[in-house]
């Protein structure tokens, strides 16, 4: 059973899509969570950048608007809190230790993340980070993410539920249909 729904958030045409992870019955579903609200996907419209800064410990500093958006929170309840209030529990932990590992060593990083909203739903984007440098020292991280495809987000799923399985890490399955 597959549903797609559209809603309306602030003006701004969200698709939501909620995902049947039953379907293939012959899976083993070791899940940690089972609310059916982390089947929703809001999907990032074409149009939009979700741009944030963080301090170096990742705090985050400034959200835009369609950041509050798609994530459900509020800017008041965003700014001044760790980055991983978004982190989805189908990220693995070894994609975030790259991230940062990374970021210290070049200041850069580019991946595709899943990101958990407020409402357990969930978007995905292909995030971009930079370091923030003020008279040749680095001072903060901006990421700024655009949306990704679907066939992009099928790969990535399959990508993260394998390297949740080799590192020992949660074990969910999902199909996209
Ligand atoms: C600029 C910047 C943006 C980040 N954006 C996200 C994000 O959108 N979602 C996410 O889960 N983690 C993001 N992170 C990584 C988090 O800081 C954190 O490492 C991650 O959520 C994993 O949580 P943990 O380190 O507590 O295991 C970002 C980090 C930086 C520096």
């Amino acid at each position: 059973m597959e549903y797609k729904k559209k809603r309306n958030v602030k003006n701004k045409n969200i698709k939501m899509i909620i995902f049947d992870y039953n379907k293939d019955k012959k899976k083993d579903f070791l899940m940690e969570y089972n609310s059916s609200e982390f089947l929703i996907e809001t999907e990032v419209p074409s149009s939009e950048v979700i741009i944030s800064r963080t301090d170096l410990n990742g705090n985050i500093t400034f959200v835009n608007e369609i950041f509050t958006t798609i994530s459900g929170y509020t800017e008041e309840e965003m700014i001044g809190k760790p980055h991983n209030i978004l982190r989805h529990p189908d990220m693995p932990k070894v994609v975030f230790e790259e991230m940062w590992e990374t970021l210290r060593k070049t200041q850069r990083w580019e991946g595709i993340v899943k990101n958990k909203r407020k409402d357990d739903g969930f978007y995905w984007v292909n995030a971009m980070i930079l370091g923030v440098f003020k008279d040749g020292e680095l001072v903060e991280y901006k990421s700024v993410r655009l949306p990704i495809n679907d066939k992009q987000k099928a790969e990535s799923q399959k990508r993260f539920d394998k390297l949740r399985k080799e590192t020992n890490d949660t074990t969910r399955t999902i199909i996209y249909k």
